[in-house]
């Protein structure tokens, strides 16, 4: 599929919808009485419609895309005609107004002053970090005990988060914070889909209210983070992230809560996305023992038991490989929305103001015209040769456009380092008896955790 994106664009020309199923999800909803699971919603769209579907909820257009050619035309070549989604301004509820959340030059402006703590050059200096705690988690194992690996991810990443993009020890705060984090994303599902929303909040005795203390448990342990720095005093070389957002605050006259919220939004972005990558790599290794070897022959070959360094990345590309192919399968921002800001042209269609527009990645990864066989683990998939031949914007892990994440390179850098630390003293094998469901929240988390054994390898 090919789109002319030079066609002109006429304000006065008739809309034209893609197909779609042609009924109304909300009244679809009503009548089943059960929430709609949006992967199964979206493999049925891919399955029916193809490249594009069109559907409605309630009054509301919604656009499904399944092709790189459109989602790129939508993310990157008409990026100013669309704005953050607004099941994604729900998101402010936990959010606020940081920079996930936010749009226009407000977004600009948190951007441009966020930037210089995610450039590459700060890279080695977090690195050292990284490898320190993972080596301590490392030292905490014992050959054949149980560990849940996605709660021992997310305490590791929230850890690596404090310590490096914010030079703030979290101590025993991390815990307080991964318990809030743990309800809050229990009834996030509820709390974005629920209309009226704002409204159930205040009512007592519902799961919303435990979403409300969770919240307020979170904001305090941030306080707390930023209490403790401003105690610190600035970085030296005045480069960690809560020194600029300090700095951002006194040029910009933001309040204490905005300035909360922008270190929230980080370190939900920074914290989550990378721990849940994690955790479906040691499941996906526990699961393709040929893999695993090549990875532990890399680490032996590269390392020679010694600790990993970020000069050890270059060398180190087979680790490299497995994440992205983890990241492939499982990219936990398994979904991205936008809302149009004016009518637009797509291909053949036309749409009007205030269409929905997603796109998955999690669907798209996992399309056989861009990935052969895509059910089969194949770090062998990321190869240079392979990327270079790879339709462009098939494989999104990050997003794309503007709006693209911010901490890719660290989410590489960090992802690459905990593998080859753990990786080369243990190896983790999945309880067959215990069943892994993916779940789409605002991340795509393994529902329950993934109980795991721990080996000497
Ligand atoms: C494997 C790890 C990660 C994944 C899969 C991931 C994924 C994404 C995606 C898909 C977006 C774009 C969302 C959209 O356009 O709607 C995004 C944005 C963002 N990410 Fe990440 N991310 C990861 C790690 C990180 C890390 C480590 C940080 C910070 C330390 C971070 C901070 C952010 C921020 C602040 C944004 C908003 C950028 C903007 O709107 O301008 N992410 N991330």
């Amino acid at each position: 599929m090919a789109l002319d994106t030079e066609s002109p664009v006429q304000s006065s020309a008739p809309l034209r919808l893609p197909p779609g199923p042609g009924v109304n999800l909300l009244l679809s909803v009503l009548r089943q009485k059960k929430w709609v699971d949006p992967i199964a919603h979206f493999t049925h769209l891919a399955a029916e419609f193809g490249d594009i579907a069109h559907y409605k909820l309630g009054r509301r257009h919604i656009l499904f895309l399944n092709h790189p050619d459109y989602i790129r035309e939508v993310f990157i070549v008409q990026h100013a005609n669309f704005i953050k989604e607004r099941t994604q301004q729900k998101a402010k509820l936990l959010l606020g107004e940081g920079m996930i959340t936010a749009n226009g030059p407000q977004h600009r402006q948190q951007r441009q002053s966020a930037a210089p703590a995610f450039h590459r050059q700060k890279m080695p200096a977090h690195a050292a970090e990284i490898v320190r705690r993972a080596a301590a988690v490392r030292d905490s194992w014992s050959a054949g005990e149980a560990r849940d690996i996605h709660n021992e991810m997310m305490t590791l990443g929230l850890g690596i988060i404090g310590a490096t993009i914010f030079r703030t020890d979290l101590g025993d705060e991390i815990h307080a914070l991964n318990r809030a984090m743990a309800d809050i994303m229990n009834v996030y599902n509820a709390l974005v889909l629920l209309p009226g929303v704002r409204l159930l909040l205040h009512v007592p005795f519902t799961p919303l209210r435990r979403f409300v203390h969770a919240r307020a448990k979170l904001h305090a342990a941030v306080e707390q983070l930023i209490a403790a720095h401003r105690r610190l005093g600035p970085d030296p070389s005045g480069t960690d992230l809560l020194t600029m957002l300090l700095d951002a605050q006194s040029e910009n006259g933001w309040s204490d809560a905005h300035l909360r919220d922008q270190v929230v939004t980080v370190i939900l972005a920074g914290y989550e996305t990378t721990a849940i990558a994690l955790t479906w790599t040691w499941y996906l290794l526990s699961q393709n023992p040929d893999a695993e070897r090549t990875l532990h022959e890399e680490l032996d070959r590269v390392l020679a038991g010694r600790l990993p360094t970020c000069d050890d990345l270059p060398r180190l590309r087979y680790a490299e490989m497995v994440i992205a192919e983890s990241l492939r399968l499982y990219p936990p921002a398994w979904a991205m929305g936008r809302l149009s800001l004016n009518e637009f042209q797509l291909g053949d269609y036309r749409l009007p103001a205030g269409t929905t527009v997603l796109a998955s990645q999690y669907i798209l990864h996992r399309d056989p015209r861009f990935f052969p066989d895509p059910l089969c683990f194949r770090p062998e998939r990321h190869t240079a040769e392979s990327k270079a031949s790879r339709a462009k914007g098939a494989y999104f892990p990050f997003g794309m456009g503007p709006r693209q994440c911010i901490g890719e390179a660290f989410a590489w850098m960090e992802g690459v380092l905990v593998l080859a630390t753990l990786a080369q003293r243990w190896k983790l094998r999945h309880d067959p008896s215990h069943t892994v469901t993916p779940e789409p929240l605002f991340t795509l988390r393994p529902r329950g955790g993934i109980p795991m054994t721990v080996l000497s390898r």
